[in-house]
């Protein structure tokens, strides 16, 4: 919780929020830093105050704060002339951390990646600007690497089988109460499922619906593979840790297939499935071992967005891991490709992506920074304009866009 005051009238008042939030991500990727350079605990903790302060300097109720981290930071002492080496070695740090969060904060507007930020840091490393050991500590990220991913992955409960049959029949239009019938099989946990759907309200069927067959006809077939795959899918989000990603999965489901239907440029059934997984690769990473998850969480507690804090410190996000589990699950192919770029909509023609980038947005999760750009690239690429969005019950509940 941010605790600063301002002078009446200082114009940070306003900028604050965005600014906390800037020197927030920059403390945070110094800490890392620090220790993977092998700082001590007093060396993390100044680096963390400076990044905290770092664009407060000039505030005269701050003059005394900055005296002090001036004298942590660069080690004055009455009898020193110049900072020691070490102190000089922080504030490169912090330079390097607040260029390198910089480049983060522009990436939705510039359209860069991850390895952008690291080539272009690596460059003004070789041109002096920073300490080459430092840009490689940041950049080589040894907390996570995208093999402990595919190991959890492969922990992973095996994709449930009914949920891949289901997926597959519904990305045929044309798919038959018979084959909805076939893969409720004898399970009558689906069966249920199927059967409250058919009966809730959403459908509000005239008389009792009492069989699978009379379910399919009367939701779609379609319909019920959305059910079959919801209901076989959502045990695995069952602990309290993420029980809340599955209510978000289940509305980014809901808006993407409503955009779908609305914008024609995919198959509403498609959008709907490719919702529900399409945070799966954050489904991996909280499976990760205890003690990087308890990172993981300290940098969201810090108020970094979950983009953020996957990047530093494993250097990828949870579209990479959601790739890699979709891979791992033999989901088809374009399902994989949705979930790899569903916040980087720019990067692909693919519209289902734009889809979920625009659900994901919508939905108000704040995974990631807002970007006007890639707002507008996704709605381009669906065909959907503004107005058009607003207008749309399932989004204007959200607000305005
Ligand atoms: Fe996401
Ligand atoms: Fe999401």
């Amino acid at each position: 919780m941010n605790t600063q005051t301002y002078p009446a009238g200082f114009q940070g008042e306003h900028e604050e929020p965005a600014l906390m939030l800037h020197c927030r991500r920059v403390a945070s990727a110094a800490v890392e830093l620090s220790k993977r350079m092998g700082w001590n605990v007093d060396e993390q903790r100044a680096v963390r105050e400076a990044a905290m302060e770092h664009h407060h300097f000039a505030l005269p109720s701050h003059s005394r704060m900055l005296t002090r981290l001036v004298d942590e930071m660069w080690g004055y002492s009455p009898a020193a002339s110049e900072p020691s080496e070490e102190s000089v070695e922080r504030m490169k740090a912090l330079e390097l951390c607040c260029l390198f969060v910089q480049r983060w904060e522009f990436a939705p507007y510039e359209c860069t990646t991850w390895g952008d930020i690291v080539s272009e840091l690596r460059t003004l490393a070789a041109d002096g600007f920073f300490e080459p050991s430092q840009v490689e500590a940041l950049a080589v990220v040894p907390s996570v690497q995208l093999e402990d991913v595919r190991s959890v992955v492969s922990k992973l409960p095996v994709f449930p089988a009914v949920a891949l049959k289901a997926i597959r029949v519904a990305q045929n239009p044309m798919c038959t109460a018979a084959q909805i019938e076939d893969i409720v099989g004898s399970d009558p946990v689906l069966a249920g499922e199927v059967l409250r759907a058919a009966n809730s309200p959403a459908y509000s069927p005239g008389m009792r619906i009492q069989s699978i067959r009379q379910a399919a006809m009367f939701m779609g077939p379609n319909d019920c593979c959305k059910v079959i795959a919801a209901a076989a899918l959502r045990p695995m989000f069952q602990s309290p840790l993420v029980r809340p990603l599955w209510n978000h999965s289940m509305e980014v489901a809901r808006l993407a297939e409503a955009l779908a239907r609305e914008s024609g440029k995919s198959s509403p059934d498609e959008a709907f499935l490719c919702g529900l997984l399409h945070d799966v690769g954050r489904l991996a990473l909280w499976k990760l071992p205890v003690r990087l998850t308890s990172q993981y969480t300290t940098l969201l507690q810090n108020g970094c967005e979950p983009m953020f804090a996957e990047t530093i410190l494993a250097g990828f996000d949870h579209t990479v891991a959601g790739r890699e589990v979709a891979l791992r699950w033999a989901l088809p192919q374009s399902i994989a490709h949705a979930i790899e770029f569903h916040h980087q909509p720019e990067q692909t023609e693919d519209a289902v992506a734009s889809l979920l980038y625009l659900a994901e947005h919508c939905s108000g999760s704040a995974e990631d920074l807002p970007s006007a750009t890639r707002f507008q690239i996704a709605l381009d690429r669906v065909g959907i304009t503004r107005q058009k969005l607003n207008s749309m019950p399932a989004f204007s509940a959200h607000g305005k866009w």
